[in-house]
């Protein structure tokens, strides 16, 4: 107790894993202090809601004990088709009459129904011009959100925010890289489920939509393609097949479907006047080490492609992550990262 530093902590409910990050926030810099990645949680989390709900609380618990977290205050968020982010143009207001307007809007442009759903928003250009303002909009399904938060409190943690993955992955991104002004760029986490893109232009979400394509994907292509066991599939993904499995011709495909997404969002952005072409491609995610990947995006948008690594600005103990190099396992901690930022 003597001493001891407060820390923040972030917590990414995962389908395929949840991931925890202790970090240490002082003038000296932000320290990471503690990480942990649980046990794969096989079919308890379906397109970001929670489907087994023992089984995610059991989970969260085992970790927070294994990884010796004793804060209990936790900053989450929540992911998938429930969560719609837009930017939208509305009558120019003050933020607290926006906050009452708000309402009204959203129901044009968010498929659910409107008392179903939690909304947020921010002004992110109070003059377009004499009448309007650009305001981000975020609507997420309700039901989804409390269920996210009451499973959390059942591991007997505190939610103190609970934000959406695309934001927490933009802001672990721009505390460890830099911008040059008017760039696009486009963060692409690719997880086992989902992947959150976000295209970003000076700190501003531009396009923010979250699309059904995952690692999940690959292992089923390689699965039905060479008729093996879904850990094989695993093993050949990861570039470690003893079969010998090619599965450059599946990564193409999935990173296709992927792709054909990418050039809709840039579409939508040239005909809304926002941006004509993305500059450059920054992936995270479990996902982004899978072989292949970054060379094809490269090739078929035309950009550099990197992955990232969340943790370059950040400080740690050199044996914190043991044996093993730090940027092949922190792509996988963005959106804890960014969480734990917050
Ligand atoms: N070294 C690796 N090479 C290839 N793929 C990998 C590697 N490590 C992890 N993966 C893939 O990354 C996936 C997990 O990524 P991540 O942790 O970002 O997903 P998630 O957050 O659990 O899922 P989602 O956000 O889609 O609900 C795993 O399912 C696995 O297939
Ligand atoms: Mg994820």
């Amino acid at each position: 107790m003597f001493g001891k530093k407060k820390t923040t902590v972030g917590l990414d409910i995962g389908s395929s894993s949840i991931k925890v990050v202790e970090i240490v926030r002082d003038r000296s810099g932000d320290r990471l202090v503690n990480y942990g990645i649980s046990e794969p949680l096989s079919e308890a989390i379906v397109d970001g809601e929670i489907m087994d709900r023992q089984m995610v609380h059991e989970a969260i618990t085992n970790l927070m004990e294994s990884r010796q977290i004793r804060n209990r205050s936790v900053a989450t968020a929540v992911s998938g088709r429930a969560v719609i982010v837009k930017k939208i143009l509305m009558d120019r207001l003050n933020e607290e009459d926006a906050k009452e307007a708000i309402q009204w809007e959203a129901e044009q442009h968010v498929p659910y129904d409107i008392n179903d759903v939690s909304l947020d928003f921010q002004i992110i250009n109070p003059n377009v011009d004499a009448k309007k303002m650009q305001v981000l909009l975020v609507a997420a399904k309700k039901d989804m959100v409390q269920n996210h938060a009451e499973i959390i409190r059942e591991a007997g943690l505190t939610p103190t925010i609970i934000d959406v993955d695309s934001f927490a992955i933009q802001n672990a991104i721009e505390a460890n890289y830099e911008f040059v002004p008017g760039e696009t760029v486009a963060l692409v986490n690719i997880g086992a489920e989902i992947t959150n893109l976000n295209i970003v232009r000076d700190g501003v979400p531009h396009f923010t939509k979250d699309l059904s394509v995952g690692s999940n994907n690959f292992v089923e292509g390689i699965q039905r393609r060479h008729n093996v066991s879904q850990p094989e599939a695993l093993q050949a993904l990861r570039g470690r097949s003893d079969g010998g499995i090619d599965v450059t011709a599946i990564v193409q495909a999935a990173c296709e479907d992927l792709s054909v997404q990418i050039d809709r969002a840039i579409s939508f952005l040239k005909s809304a006047g926002d941006a004509d072409r993305i500059d450059r491609i920054l992936v995270s995610g479990g996902s982004a080490r899978i072989p292949g990947l970054t060379d094809f995006l490269s090739g078929r948008h035309h950009v550099p492609v990197t992955v990232v690594n969340p943790v370059q600005r950040l400080s740690f103990d050199p044996g914190l992550f043991g044996g093993d190099a730090p940027e092949s396992i922190a792509p996988m901690l963005t959106v804890a990262i960014g969480l734990a930022l917050r």
